[in-house]
């Protein structure tokens, strides 16, 4: 998040209005936003010089001042007359501060809104009063109502241009109401004006004289907002432990929501733990009491466990604690969202391991219906159930959307790769506890008298991953050690014969085989896996799950040209000639590993001596 955002995030008063304009590229947004700037006589008068400049170059308005170009920044974007990315202005009236987000209206830019929607409490849903509600209306009114904004204003615009019809209007109002109703907005009106002209925009119209509702200026300023900030019980994420010297201990953050004072019982979430605040420390010195908004330094009556990333709460309404949670995510990357990867997930100050466990279903934004679909691509909008590593205390996002609101980033990349609203934690993940075992997997491999480990092979199709394998597993068999062998072929006709080789069924086969392997290793054994497993991802993901230094990964390596010349199945031939889709090395990609524990050539040693190796490697490390 920008740091404009988080300044906006933290400026709770309540005479400021943050609000978001939504609109197709030719509603007029832009021109809306710039006609309450200047209205609002918020136009710096060097920007108005360049501004007449510019409209008499590229203005659509005759010699009037196009407004528009006050906010489609970028020059080629001028010229596409298509704004792209979040833009934050700033204006003020008597009434009230207003900040405005401004999104693109571009079909495909889900992800800019929701970044600029989640700060918001009200939206600008722009339409052509010629064309009415369209798909994308629809579109972005379901997107801010998902976001948590609970007031919709639709501003329908050019009324000049359907000669100030009410009955079109009434028309329109009637439709988008209807539409409103079937979303979790619990306000939703609609005012007739024009952007150009400005009426109704901050100047009643007196061509409109059927209209008795406020202009849209007016409406901004007394609008009353449901926010419940502070009627919300605290919540604390600690963002660090603050330790300059032994005798100071504080823990810093921001209250996202609720207040707290000194004296007052703050219990750290999922713990049990509670105690009390003893003072609070700002820039500023002590302070009698925190409201949302403000960060600050708790210093606390005893010395209880607390690290960076915990949530401090009011103990009499605590947030929940689980580990599998469903939530609606926003894709936000260029590679589609695969169920069953392991990507990081922020929620507040914590970070953690997490997976989508199922797409329940891809929400269809233009008419809300429910999709089955296997995986999200950008933009798209699903309804998932997760699974993190480590239990996470959140509040559904439609109470908090500090503490119910994340984001997943792509543990490759680093990139946002989604954004996530919480709906309800899953009860069935809490009822499900370790059964501890008295015997474990030291005694189930001490009895067989060896070490445990897997030996997982990498490599093209072709790249003899499994001649090696046999081989492995043959001398390891004849100096008297307990194996066993999972081959991607032969575990593909048993427990993954309903996968097939998209992106997303090879992830799901590797994780199977992956917890199958970890199962094997734990009953004391040495699994020796063959798998083309093409993505880094997902060996990282199976590597996390063994023990470090029982798990080997051995790339076993081929040029693809090699291994088109092998094709010991036929397969490449087949593949070539278009008969098998989605083939590693032909139109699917195969990710070499950066750091394996052994790489084997093919080309160079036969397979004899990548079997030697292989053993040789595990008398090194103890496991034979
Ligand atoms: S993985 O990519 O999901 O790890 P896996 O190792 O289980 O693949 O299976 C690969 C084997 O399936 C190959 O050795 C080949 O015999 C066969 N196969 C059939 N179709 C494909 C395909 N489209 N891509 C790769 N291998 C395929």
């Amino acid at each position: 998040m920008t740091a404009l955002c988080e300044t906006m995030r933290r400026s709770r008063g309540h005479d400021l209005l943050r609000f978001l304009t939504c609109g197709s590229v030719d509603d007029g947004k832009s021109t809306l936003i710039g006609r309450l700037l200047h209205d609002c006589a918020l136009i710096y008068d060097d920007q108005l010089e360049t501004l007449e400049r510019e409209s008499r170059r590229f203005g659509t308005t005759g010699g009037d001042i196009d407004f528009s170009l006050l906010l489609d920044g970028l020059e080629d974007e001028r010229q596409q007359r298509i704004t792209i990315d979040v833009a934050y202005r700033f204006f003020a009236t008597a009434a009230r501060s207003f900040v405005v987000a401004d999104t693109p209206g571009h079909e495909q830019y889900t992800r800019n809104m929701a970044t600029g929607a989640s700060t918001c409490d009200l939206a600008v849903l722009l339409v052509d009063a010629r064309n009415g509600i369209v798909a994308q209306t629809r579109q972005h009114a379901f997107v801010c109502s998902l976001l948590g904004i609970r007031h919709l204003v639709l501003a329908v615009n050019k009324m000049d241009l359907i000669g100030f019809a009410e009955s079109r209007f009434v028309e329109i109002a009637a439709n988008f109401s209807q539409f409103a109703s079937s979303l979790d907005a619990p306000e939703a009106s609609a005012i007739p004006l024009s952007a150009l002209m400005g009426d109704n925009v901050t100047r009643r119209s007196d061509r409109m004289p059927w209209y008795q509702g406020p202009t849209l200026l007016e409406h901004l300023e007394t609008i009353q907002i449901t926010r419940g900030g502070d009627k919300q019980p605290l919540r604390f994420p600690v963002q660090w432990v603050n330790r300059p010297n032994g005798e100071f201990r504080g823990f810093s953050g921001t209250v996202v929501s609720g207040s707290i004072a000194p004296g007052d019982l703050v219990l750290v979430a999922g713990s049990g733990r509670s105690t009390r605040v003893r003072e609070i420390v700002t820039f500023d010195g002590l302070i009698e009491r925190a409201e949302a908004g403000a960060a600050v330094t708790l210093r606390l009556a005893d010395e209880i466990d607390i690290a960076r990333g915990d949530l401090l709460a009011d103990p009499r309404d605590p947030p929940e604690f689980v580990d599998q949670f469903a939530a609606h995510v926003i894709w936000m990357s260029e590679h589609r969202m695969v169920p069953g990867r392991s990507y990081l997930l922020k929620i507040g100050t914590r970070t953690v391991p997490a997976t989508i466990t199922a797409l329940k279903h891809r929400v269809d934004v233009g008419t809300l219906a429910h999709l089955a679909d296997k995986s999200l691509a950008l933009n798209d909008i699903g309804f998932c159930n997760l699974s993190t590593a480590a239990p996470v205390a959140f509040d559904p996002y439609i109470q908090n959307r500090d503490t119910g609101g994340f984001i997943l980033i792509d543990r490759l990349t680093n990139e946002t790769a989604g954004a996530g609203m919480i709906a309800f934690g899953l009860r069935r993940a809490s009822n499900i506890h370790w059964q501890s075992l008295t015997v474990g997997h030291e005694e189930r491999a001490a009895l067989k008298g060896q070490a445990p480990a897997v030996l997982w092979l990498t490599g093209l199709s072709g790249a003899g991953k499994s001649t090696i394998a046999d081989l492995v597993e043959k001398q390891l068999l004849a100096a008297g050690r307990h194996t066993m062998l999972l081959d991607g072929d032969n575990v593909r006709h048993g427990l993954n014969r309903d996968l097939g080789f998209t992106d997303v069924d090879r992830v799901e086969n590797i994780r199977r085989v992956g917890e199958v392997a970890k199962l094997m290793a734990e009953a004391g054994l040495i699994v020796i896996c063959s798998f083309i497993s093409p993505f880094r991802a997902e060996r990282q993901m199976v590597r996390a799950l063994i023990e470090p230094t029982a798990f080997f990964e051995i790339f076993i390596d081929a040029p693809i040209d090699e291994c088109i010349r092998r094709d010991p199945k036929g397969l490449y031939a087949k593949a070539r000639a278009g008969q098998i889709p989605n083939f590693t090395g032909v139109d699917s990609p195969y990710e070499a590993p950066e750091a394996p524990e052994l790489r084997l050539g093919t080309l160079e040693i036969p397979p004899e001596d990548a079997a030697a190796q292989i053993i040789e490697t595990l008398r090194r490390r103890r496991i034979i």
